[in-house]
């Protein structure tokens, strides 16, 4: 299929406590979003890029503009929009930027500066063989409960009180890239602008949107080098990452 990438880097980067947003923190030498479109450009999945950076950002907009001209001429057109207050509607505004005729696209966060191609390549290899949604996806090392906040007399002993243990060997960490048919995916956040500000704040990813329509999310292996750069202690396991087999 005719395939678009969304590289979403309109976050505040607030944990990650460098007071400028995430997409331009220094890692390796460069900043993260060059790292993840470097990434996404060694993949060769898709024919068009699309950045969601903060609105108003000019230094992040002529970065992907350096990155534009060092890609050359080559056949991946690199469209640059401006994000939204949310994650979704940083994505809704990419996906109102596609080239006409783009069939799939797979949304990628930034932050995940670090993914291997072969992740590109296992949710687009999944697309071509016809699924409407595909996700990377890793197992869960540790043990997942369920919690509520404790008031009263369980307040005084502690802050939360279990209420259930997930089943691990059940449970996935997922990723990105998230992929998609485009017009599963338009129609998932078309629906999504109907949901209130608690529903909004509960989304945390393109493909739980697809799961609420009924259409089935399928899930290929993930890798823990697609780690996503969030906190202090991410950043220095990056740049490891750099320094070690990968760099
Ligand atoms: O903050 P969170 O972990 O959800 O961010 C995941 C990705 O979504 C990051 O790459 C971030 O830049 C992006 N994002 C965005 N627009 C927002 C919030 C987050 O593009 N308003």
């Amino acid at each position: 299929p005719v395939t678009a990438v969304i590289v979403v880097a309109a976050g505040s980067g607030e944990r990650l406590g460098y007071g400028m947003p995430k997409a331009k923190v220094p890692l390796g030498g460069e900043t993260i979003l060059t790292h993840a479109l470097r990434g996404v450009a060694a993949a060769d999945v898709a024919r068009q890029i699309c950045v969601a950076v903060p609105k108003g950002d000019t230094q992040l907009r002529a970065l992907c503009a350096a990155f534009a001209a060092e890609l050359g001429d080559s056949s991946t057109q690199i469209t640059v929009v401006d994000g939204g207050s949310t994650r979704s509607d940083s994505v809704r505004s990419a996906l109102a930027a596609l080239l006409d005729g783009t069939e799939a696209v797979l949304v990628h966060d930034a932050a995940r500066a670090l993914t291997p191609e072969r992740v590109f390549h296992r949710v687009a290899d999944a697309l071509a063989a016809g699924a409407k949604a595909v996700i990377p996806a890793i197992p869960v090392v540790d043990t997942v409960k369920t919690v509520i906040e404790t008031h009263g007399d369980d307040a005084a002993v502690a802050p939360e009180l279990v209420t259930g243990t997930a089943p691990r060997e059940a449970l996935r960490a997922v990723q990105t890239p998230q992929g998609f048919e485009v017009a599963t995916l338009r129609r998932a956040h078309d629906a999504a602008l109907l949901f209130d500000d608690a529903q909004s704040a509960a989304v945390t990813d393109d493909a739980m949107l697809v799961e609420l329509l009924g259409v089935p999310v399928h899930a290929v292996r993930g890798a823990s080098q697609s780690l996503k750069i969030t906190t202090p202690l991410d950043l220095i396991i990056a740049e490891g990452l750099l320094e070690g087999p990968l760099g």
